[in-house]
């Protein structure tokens, strides 16, 4: 499989695990909110679930591929702009964040068990919790190389990012 394939093909995967949430207005809110750097919260969730599904496939790990898109494009749906001053805690934000993202979640869209608490333990170790799941341990380590490139620079996949957006 050549380089170009091997990023269709994880595009097709994101995409197809995830149409009903990249399609959906209320997710298209959270290109309101900045991440890190210039990338928004809905680029860095997009960038994240390619790079969980490309972790997955290095390690060849058997896991639940459709949850783990789905517990990645959405662990960080908080809603809010934790840069912005009106956010009075922004020390809270690390530890109270991904509550706050599942909670939306399960409001705005059909989750599992395992997409919940991929989301709700993404934070793990600012989060006491340790994850049971192997697919947490993915988005957990895929969430953090993606925050620092994106801190420094373009997200990772930044041109896959475009096109799943959809627009
Ligand atoms: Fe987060
Ligand atoms: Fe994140």
């Amino acid at each position: 499989m050549t380089r170009q394939q091997k990023r269709a093909r994880i595009e097709q995967i994101v995409d197809r695990c995830g149409a009903d949430i990249l399609d959906s207005e209320e997710y298209r809110q959270t290109d309101k909110y900045i991440q890190h750097g210039s990338t928004t919260t809905r680029e860095h969730m997009i960038s994240a679930a390619c790079v969980s599904v490309k972790i997955a496939r290095i390690f060849k790990a058997k896991c639940d591929q459709q949850s783990l898109v789905r517990g990645a494009l959405l662990h960080d749906y908080f809603l809010y702009d934790w840069h912005s001053p009106k956010n009075t805690h922004p020390e809270k934000h690390p530890t109270r964040h991904s509550s706050y993202a599942l909670k939306n979640a399960s409001e705005d869209f059909a989750i599992n068990p395992l997409e919940a608490e991929i989301i709700r333990e993404h934070m793990f170790p600012c989060t006491l919790k340790i994850p049971r799941h192997k697919e947490s341990w993915i988005l957990i380590t895929a969430d953090k190389i993606c925050s620092v490139k994106e801190t420094f620079s373009k997200p990772f996949y930044a041109d896959l990012v475009q096109e799943l957006k959809h627009e």
